[in-house]
């Protein structure tokens, strides 16, 4: 009878495969850039497809997000597009906080105009399969915005969100010098906000 000892000897090696899947990122190897602003949070009492249906309902960004208040997506002449999820080779038009609004908020929740910005985003992947989205700011020669986002379902209804955007281009090091402390807030804030919403913390 040897297979209980076999078995015994599979354990260690089992726990150590779930530990290591448990803290490898989702989000994909990009060349790093002049910096980055990144953030990543474990939300509880959801699963996978709830939370990428609320990163792909632009329309209901406003109930939850401090960050991003309006994503409208539309098409290369900027006419809106009949569905406002994120569509490859579409174009994102966003209205944003940097730094993100407090929390909570919902759609009544005015702009700080002092912290509104906007931009022109082209949706380069959608890939459902493995939990990733992905824009790039629009072509510009003095700088290049790439963000991604990422799920991973870690089981027993946690999720992971992680997300990253990064900066190169000659005006990267003036952006980083502005900007970046207010963004890496905005990043967190929006992971923050997206943990309410999901977590049902706007319901109770
Ligand atoms: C993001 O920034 C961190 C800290 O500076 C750096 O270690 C990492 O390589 C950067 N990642 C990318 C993809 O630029
Ligand atoms: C679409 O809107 C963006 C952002 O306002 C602007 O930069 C771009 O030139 C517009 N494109 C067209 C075709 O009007
Ligand atoms: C953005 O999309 C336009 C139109 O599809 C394309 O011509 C352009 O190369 C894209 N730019 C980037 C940075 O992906």
């Amino acid at each position: 009878m040897h297979f209980p000892s076999t078995t015994a000897m599979l354990w260690p090696l089992l726990s150590l495969s779930s530990v290591v899947l448990a803290d490898s990122t989702n989000l994909p190897d990009v060349p790093p850039g002049v910096f980055n602003v990144s953030t990543s949070i474990v939300i509880s009492h959801t699963n996978l497809a709830s939370a990428w249906d609320a990163l792909s309902d632009f329309p209901a960004y406003p109930k939850w997000n401090p960050f991003v208040r309006s994503s409208i997506a539309v098409d290369a002449a900027n006419v809106s597009l009949p569905t406002q999820r994120p569509i490859e080779n579409t174009q994102l038009i966003l209205r944003v906080q940097i730094p993100a609004l407090p929390l909570p908020v919902d759609e009544n929740t005015p702009d700080n105009p002092l912290a509104t910005q906007f931009s022109y985003e082209n949706v380069t992947h959608v890939q459902p399969e493995l939990n990733r989205l992905a824009w790039v700011a629009y072509p510009n020669p003095l700088i290049t915005a790439e963000r991604w986002q990422a799920l991973t379902d870690l089981g027993r209804g946690k999720v992971r969100y992680e997300s990253r955007e990064v900066f190169s281009g000659p005006l990267a090091p003036v952006l980083e010098g502005t900007i970046k402390d207010s963004l890496q807030e905005s990043f967190d804030a929006q992971g923050e906000g997206l943990k309410l919403w999901l977590e049902g913390g706007y319901r109770s």
